[in-house]
């Protein structure tokens, strides 16, 4: 049977048909449904949508249909804003961590259980899409957070304001002309507002910038996931917005994070 799986997956292009295959057969409740799983996957669906679930950063996160999928390179962000927290104002070894655009959560709950073990964490999250607010909810629960849905900061509430040690982003960074050009994985099952960046893809780094110094507390940082071609731009908005932005880089995960750190006593 896993032979036959295997061969199925392997002929409908899938890279890794072995892994995959043993994580449908595990999956499946019943012989139909993993036939019917098997089917699924040949035909283009995301293997975290068919299993209900991603690894990120060691632990499974929930997603759901219709959810954009934590990458891999994602992982970068969380280390990075890991590091920036426990470099930040908390004097008392706790941190305020928000995640925008936060689709599954999956950042913001990494982050909380990366820290987790230094102090405490009181995470917020919020996203435009309700069903990456669902998804979220039921991520951020074990780790005790508040998922919020609005445009940005909009949803969240107005006390925390000046208070963020961590904001941490992973928004929509593809410019919309190269939306076409994507695996169908992602053009077909994600939703386009998990992945269109504006114009030069880094409309949405702009805003969040502009705004982040009014939620940032002293010595607070911004962290927001770019690509290596368009991180001096999202560099710029953040120094634009007055912030002081350095570019971090990880090869092995070609991943690219630009760090904005409010001036100011921390
Ligand atoms: C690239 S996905 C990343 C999701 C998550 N941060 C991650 O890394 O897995 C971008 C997310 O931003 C959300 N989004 C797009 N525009 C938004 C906006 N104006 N306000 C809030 N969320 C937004 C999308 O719904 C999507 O869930």
């Amino acid at each position: 049977m896993r032979a036959s799986i295997v061969g199925r997956l392997r002929a409908a292009g899938c890279v890794f048909a072995e892994d995959e295959a043993d994580l449908l057969i595990a999956a499946a409740p019943t012989p139909d449904q993993l036939d019917d799983m098997v089917q699924r996957r040949a035909s283009g669906l995301p293997l975290e949508h068919i299993v209900g679930w991603a690894e990120f950063c060691g632990l499974r996160i929930a997603v759901g249909p219709g959810v954009f999928v934590p990458r891999r390179r994602s992982e970068f962000l969380v280390g990075q804003a890991i590091a920036a927290a426990r470099h930040s104002a908390s004097t008392d070894g706790s941190w305020l961590v928000v995640d925008l655009c936060c689709g599954s959560g999956a950042v913001g709950v990494a982050v909380a259980a990366g820290l987790s073990s230094l102090g405490q964490v009181e995470l917020y999250a919020a996203d435009i899409e309700p069903a990456a607010v669902e998804c979220a909810r039921a991520n951020v629960a074990p780790v005790g957070g508040t998922v919020y849905q609005g445009d940005l900061y909009d949803p969240l509430p107005p006390a925390i304001a000046g208070l963020v040690a961590v904001l941490v982003v992973n928004a929509p960074y593809v410019p919309t002309s190269e939306i076409a050009m994507m695996p169908p994985e992602a053009r077909l099952h994600e939703p386009l507002v998990a992945l269109d960046g504006g114009p030069d893809g880094v409309m949405i780094h702009r805003r969040v910038a502009a705004a982040a110094p009014d939620w940032l507390a002293p010595g607070g940082s911004l962290l927001i996931e770019t690509s290596e071609r368009q991180a001096p731009q999202t560099a710029a908005a953040m120094t634009a917005a007055g912030l002081n932005a350095v570019v971090s880089a990880d090869e092995e995960l070609d991943a690219t994070v630009v760090i904005g750190t409010q001036v100011g006593v921390s």
